[in-house]
């Protein structure tokens, strides 16, 4: 009876559907594992690379960028001559991946006072805290930073220091000469060596040290099959648009401050480039054209120009900054600039899309909020916070009209100003960070319902205080997770 039940037609094709559908899920769970190993893959390697060759670690750190695309330049020269690489950001390193290679190459650069960049806080406090047993690793670190600053390099140096420890720890467990670190030549005793080299400012022949080092890793490890030939363009940056200057507002007149000016560029020709929203753009000016300058993107494309928010800087010795003198008062309307367009990847909303946004900033670094609130308010959405200060509400309510509009609009769910000198209309004054305490509770409730937060302008004064006050309201910890997490975003110079 059972097995007439069994072989029953109706009971079969019942049965066979059911398998049918079991093994449809069992498919679709392993298709989704595999599409997740592969975005994990991906993420944790260089494109392509040979599976048999030896491989290559290669680690970065970068706050704007530069050590970045310098990191994945130097990724794609080792893969293309034939080498398997693994390319990551330092927070995700391990021991075990350290140990799984001899060869590792670094790209840091140094940001703040001396500071790793806000993505390596986890690398800071976590590897780079412990002591390693490195044996027979070989590593190169490439330091970014400018002499101008009074802790040159400081990270990079940092994080050779602690390989060469690593590198000496192990030697002195398993040679009794331990002498096994180099600097610069990278000579060895023992196997284990570290080598630094420096940049100032992006410096063209440090680079050129750097890629004939990474070269000779190569052919190190490959032999006389190296590829010779392939690295005239080894880093593709980011080719400069020449662009129209279309327009140039004062937006402050009558401030005690410096001049702030709104420029409006088109390109010369075609269409705009693409950007996103917290994006830099990189230009040189007649009187340096050697040191480009950064300034924050303070438009979308779909308002049809670059925007750029620029103060008039006097240094101090009362002469005139080169740059901003130059985009404030020296270039004229219809004169044609070079700007590169360059990704801040630690600086766009990235994985935060689809969160709250609490965004803080002073100054000039309304730019930098703009572009993400003009990318929101384009998605139709509603949810951001905007904390701004300024000198006086009577000179420097900036983009005061634009703001309120959004405010009526419902596209900004708060907007909190503060005004630094605004004793002329009889007021307390506050800066941006007193914000921040008078707003606490709330504050707190937007990071509990998953808020990040989006800092930008002055370092000094604003930036360090902001910081200081989220330690205050939120514990360090905290403030240490959300940077960790790319929640909380700093663009502050
Ligand atoms: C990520 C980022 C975003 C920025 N966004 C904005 C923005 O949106 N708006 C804005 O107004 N500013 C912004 N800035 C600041 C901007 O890049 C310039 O620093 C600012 O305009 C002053 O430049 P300057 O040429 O006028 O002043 P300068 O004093 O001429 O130059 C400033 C920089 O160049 C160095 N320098 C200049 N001349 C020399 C020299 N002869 N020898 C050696 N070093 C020299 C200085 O030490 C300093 O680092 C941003 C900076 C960064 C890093
Ligand atoms: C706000 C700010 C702070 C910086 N602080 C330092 C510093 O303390 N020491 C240093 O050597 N370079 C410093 N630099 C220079 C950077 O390291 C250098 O511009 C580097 O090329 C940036 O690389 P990145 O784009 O990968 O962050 C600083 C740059 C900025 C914008």
């Amino acid at each position: 009876m059972t097995v007439e039940w069994i072989l029953t037609p109706e009971r079969i094709s019942g049965a066979i559907g059911l398998i049918a559908a079991y093994a449809g899920l069992c498919w679709g769970i392993a298709a989704k594992v595999r599409k997740q190993r592969k975005a994990e893959d991906e993420e944790n390697s260089a494109p392509q690379g040979n599976v048999q060759a030896p491989a290559v670690l290669v680690a970065y750190a970068s706050q704007t960028g530069q050590a970045e695309a310098l990191a994945r330049a130097t990724a794609h020269m080792l893969v293309s001559g034939g080498l398997q690489v693994r390319l990551l950001p330092v927070q995700k390193l391990t021991e075990d991946l350290l140990q799984q290679h001899m060869q590792s190459l670094w790209v840091l650069s140094t940001t703040g006072e001396g500071d790793a960049p806000d993505h390596a806080l986890g690398f800071v406090q976590g590897l780079l805290a412990s002591k390693l047993q490195l044996e027979w690793h070989q590593s190169v670190v490439l330091a970014l930073g400018d002499s101008e600053y009074q802790e040159f390099c400081a990270f990079g140096t940092e994080v050779h220091e602690w390989l060469k420890a690593s590198a000496e720890n192990s030697d002195s467990s398993s040679d009794a000469n331990g002498d096994s670190s180099s600097d610069a030549n990278g000579d060895s005793s023992s196997g284990s060596s570290s080598e630094l080299i420096c940049v100032d400012n992006m410096n063209a022949q440090s680079l050129q040290a750097w890629q004939a080092r990474v070269g000779a890793l190569r052919q190190q490890l490959l032999g006389e099959s190296a590829a010779q030939d392939s690295d005239a363009d080894w880093l593709q940056t980011p080719a400069s648009v020449p662009f129209v200057l279309a327009q140039r507002r004062l937006l402050n007149p009558g401030s005690q401050g410096g001049a702030l000016y709104q420029l409006d560029w088109v390109p010369q020709a075609g269409a705009l480039p693409h950007w996103e929203s917290g994006d830099l753009v990189s230009l040189c000016v007649p009187a340096d054209p050697e040191r480009a300058r950064d300034y924050s993107i303070a438009s979308i494309v779909a308002d049809g120009s670059l925007q750029m928010l620029v103060r008039q800087s006097v240094r101090d010795d009362g002469s005139p900054g080169l740059a901003s003198d130059w985009l404030c008062r020296g270039i004229a309307l219809g004169d044609v600039q070079a700007i590169t367009v360059r990704a801040h990847s630690g600086f766009r909303l990235g994985d935060n899309a689809q969160r709250p946004l609490i965004l803080i900033g002073n100054g000039s670094g309304l730019a930098g909020l703009l572009s993400h609130i003009k990318a929101r308010v384009q998605q139709g959405r509603s949810d951001q916070w905007l904390m701004f200060g300024e000198r006086s509400p009577l000179h420097d309510a900036i983009c005061a009209e634009q703001l309120a509009q959004w405010v009526q609009g419902g596209h900004l769910a708060r907007l909190d100003q503060a005004w630094s000198r605004n004793s002329d209309s009889g007021k307390e004054s506050h800066y941006v960070q007193d914000l921040l305490h008078i707003h606490a509770n709330e504050l707190l409730r937007w990071v509990e319902q998953g808020a990040a937060i989006y800092v930008c302008g002055s370092l000094n004064g604003m930036g360090q205080g902001v910081h200081q006050t989220l330690q205050a309201i939120l514990g360090e910890a905290k403030v240490d997770a959300l940077l960790a997490q790319g929640r909380y975003r700093r663009d502050v110079y």
